[in-house]
């Protein structure tokens, strides 16, 4: 059997910096033609003019004869301002802005203390069209690690929406029932990532014969009911949920560590994961407009020319990726097989 899709893109993709951005890069760049970069780089990408230094870095760091366009994006900080906001539309290669809740993931700790402290930001994001990408997690340490995407709708992105209702807001790698019916019950401003991930797991692999690091992301993997619910989503062809792998690289050893980091890494076969998650749904006739067309449509972006091509070919993952010296990455499914394959 054999799949071609229109060249799709990755609305939300962790491409590091430095060594460890040329290791990865060349994985989504062969299977993508663009890229949403998250700006969680330590320091964290606040500027447009910091942004314009990381995408030159990103776009040095392709491969020779690689056509891949990095799509920027700005943190989001309590002190960012509203002319920031002019600036990234101005730029031309600043396409949204990045919420992280301070401490709610990895190097979120500038993130935002208070949205109350953002609204400036926000009402100017709201008037100029400007996406709002949202780590949609609450961050009290008193709320139930699982149940922190419901408390962030809810206290949250609710009453956000409320106070801004033109504003643009993806609700990035959904994980739950209620992310997934909040989305498709709002309105056309209002969208979701979903990850290869999030459809092909439940919380139980990460316990699957003893701990397993790879499987530690966040938002954490969630009961089947809520795997079935995004399944459900994305076979529903609703053109507001679109792909975002969530790729987010970290040494081997970082992973399997007493604290491990969390973040799984799928880039090296993105396309591939995502068909068996669409196929077991029952929807690869629903795959391409997820990968390929509602995302730049909801961006407000040309659609790609050209195409992929995926078959059913038994294709083994590496145990272990080159990443940086001495370090190893670990690829989601390592050493495992998958069932689809993208012709190269
Ligand atoms: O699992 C994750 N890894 N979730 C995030 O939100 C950040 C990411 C990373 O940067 O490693
Ligand atoms: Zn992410």
């Amino acid at each position: 059997m054999q799949l071609a899709l229109t060249r799709p893109d990755d609305w939300h993709l962790h491409l590091r910096d430095g060594a460890a951005l040329t290791a990865v890069l060349p994985w989504s760049a062969r299977q993508f033609a663009r890229a949403i970069v998250m700006p969680n780089l330590k320091p964290p990408v606040t500027t447009v003019a910091m942004a314009a230094e990381y995408r030159a870095r990103i776009l040095a760091a392709l491969p020779a004869g690689a056509s891949f366009a990095p799509l920027m994006t700005l943190y989001l900080t309590d002190s960012t301002s509203p002319a920031e906001i002019t600036k990234a539309v101005a730029s031309g290669f600043v396409k949204a802005v990045k919420l992280y809740p301070a401490g709610a993931t990895t190097h979120s700790d500038l993130g935002v203390t208070r949205i109350a402290r953002v609204y400036g930001v926000l009402a100017e994001m709201e008037s100029q069209g400007l996406p709002l990408l949202a780590h949609g997690e609450a961050t009290d340490p008193a709320i139930d690690l699982f149940d922190r995407e419901k408390a962030f709708i809810d206290a949250t992105l609710v009453p956000l929406i409320a106070r801004f209702p033109r504003l643009r807001v993806v609700m990035e790698h959904i994980t739950t029932a209620d992310a997934a019916q909040f989305v498709a019950a709002s309105g056309p401003n209002i969208a979701a990532t979903v990850t290869a991930h999030h459809l092909l797991y439940n919380r139980n692999a990460l316990f699957q014969g003893g701990l397993r690091p790879h499987w530690y992301c966040l938002p954490v993997l969630k009961r089947e009911r809520h795997r079935q619910a995004l399944l459900a989503a994305v076979a529903s062809g609703n053109p507001r949920f679109f792909l975002g792998t969530d790729s987010a690289p970290h040494a081997t050893r970082a992973k399997e560590a007493a604290c491990g980091c969390a973040g799984c890494f799928t880039a090296h076969a993105a396309l591939e994961l995502y068909a068996e998650a669409f196929e077991q749904a029952n929807a690869l006739d629903k795959l391409e407009a997820f990968a390929s067309f509602n995302g730049p449509d909801f961006y407000g972006l040309p659609r790609n020319t050209g195409s992929v091509i995926l078959e059913k070919t038994p294709t083994p993952v590496p145990d272990v990726l080159p990443y940086l010296p001495g370090d190893s990455l670990t690829p989601l499914k390592a050493g495992e097989t998958l069932a689809w394959k993208m012709r190269s």
